[in-house]
């Protein structure tokens, strides 16, 4: 007699991975790849050296020395995976990106790793092979399916619900979110941001788009059936984080149940603001570009930064997402002329892109249930994600 196929339950499938605490789960992936950091004697004075960096917003001192590297992963990575993984749980249109199709993200100034866990445990609620399971099992009480059409993964791009239930939504600040409506651009106030000179200061990147229009994304990607279902994760940084990165990725294939088919890990490294051809062709061929607390520091070269984000935002496909994240305090502060004004404001009048969130402050709180060996922090934040048009 033909075995009956197992109704795919969703939460059991979660469970399988994460156990009872998702949470909990992507705090011992960071543990386990940071265990030699935590072996370090020199561990506790180290950090006092980075934090004193920060103090002075000396960054370079903070990530031009190695022996930095392991401690300020095992310090900030943690808190800052568990934001990013429930930042992409409360946004389907970051979570599309994860059922792949193929996909690739690209993370600027992503060494310490906070990204790969953060995106990766999101992956495993938008894993397309298990739906394509459930849909196999539902279509079985209907007449005959395509079923190379579903395994092909066209149909299941919507992004389920019982699979994604975030264990804690956190969004107590001051100014609501806002889901854009419209392109959000339009604004009678400038903001006096022409004074940012970006078309002015930017007159190559202008050529540039001239020259290469950039290609859609459906012109750079084809679907092949080997990949179909990857994601494929660059994470790009100016200094050589492969001691950090290498075990990272190996503990959380192993405990977030990601093989080769469905993750795929590059690196590029190198100066963001040099923005070299090979980094020119990444953006060209990504579906999501991340900043996620980079972007103030880049700015303490608002020129060089500023061009770079046009280039940036001319090289992107049309259709792709940009997700920026930083902190919501003074550390992000713009000063033009005599005015301050916010990281992201400069972003939100650029012509070619339009806003799809914003939310100029918001906290990710840690739930006071799980444990890890150093305190967890609190993040007050902005977040924004934009589409090029
Ligand atoms: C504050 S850390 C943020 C790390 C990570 N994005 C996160 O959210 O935990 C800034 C990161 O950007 C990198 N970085 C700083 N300046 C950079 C530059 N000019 N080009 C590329 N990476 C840079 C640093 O090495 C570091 O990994």
């Amino acid at each position: 007699m033909d075995k009956k196929p197992d109704a795919y339950d969703p939460k059991k499938a979660l469970r399988m991975v994460f156990g009872n605490n998702p949470d909990q789960h992507i705090l011992n992936v960071v543990r386990e790849s940071c265990r030699e950091a935590f072996s370090l004697p020199s561990f506790n004075t180290t950090l006092q050296t980075i934090k004193s960096h920060f103090y002075d917003r000396n960054y370079d001192a903070v990530f031009q020395n190695p022996e930095h590297l392991p401690v300020y992963s095992a310090r900030y990575a943690p808190s800052r995976a568990l934001c990013y993984y429930h930042l992409f749980l409360e946004h389907p249109v970051l979570m599309k990106i994860l059922e792949g199709g193929p996909s690739t993200i690209l993370c600027i100034g992503s060494g310490a790793g906070s990204e790969l866990v953060g995106i990766t445990a999101a992956m495993v609620h938008a894993n397309p092979a298990l739906k394509i399971k459930k849909k196999k099992v539902i279509s079985k009480t209907k007449d005959k399916v395509d079923l190379q059409e579903e395994e092909d993964g066209q149909q299941v791009v919507e992004h389920g619900s019982e699979a994604c239930t975030p264990t804690e939504s956190v969004n107590e600040e001051a100014q609501p979110p806002q889901e854009a409506t419209s392109s959000g651009k339009g604004h009678d106030n400038t903001l006096g941001m022409e004074k940012l000179s970006v078309t002015e200061d930017t007159a190559d990147a202008a050529t540039t788009t001239e020259e290469l229009p950039p290609p859609t994304k459906s012109a750079v990607k084809k679907k092949g059936r080997s990949n179909r279902h990857q994601v494929t994760i660059v994470m790009q940084d100016y200094v050589d984080w492969s001691p950090i990165l290498t075990p990272m990725e190996e503990v959380i294939r192993r405990q977030m149940a990601l093989g080769s088919e469905r993750l795929k890990c590059e690196t590029e490294v190198g100066n963001v603001l040099d923005l070299s051809q090979s980094l020119l062709e990444r953006i060209a061929r990504a579906d999501l570009i991340t900043f996620m607390f980079v972007l103030n520091e880049l700015f303490q070269d608002k020129k060089r930064t500023m061009l770079l984000v046009a280039k940036i935002v001319a090289a992107m496909p049309s259709g792709a997402h940009m997700l920026v994240v930083d902190s919501a305090g003074s550390f992000s502060n713009l000063q033009v002329g005599e005015r301050v004004y916010m990281v992201y404001m400069l972003l939100d009048h650029l012509r070619d892109l339009e806003i799809v969130y914003q939310d100029d402050s918001t906290w990710y709180r840690c739930p006071p249930t799980v444990t890890y060996p150093l305190k967890l922090e609190n993040m007050r934040h902005f977040i924004r994600i934009y589409k090029k048009l």
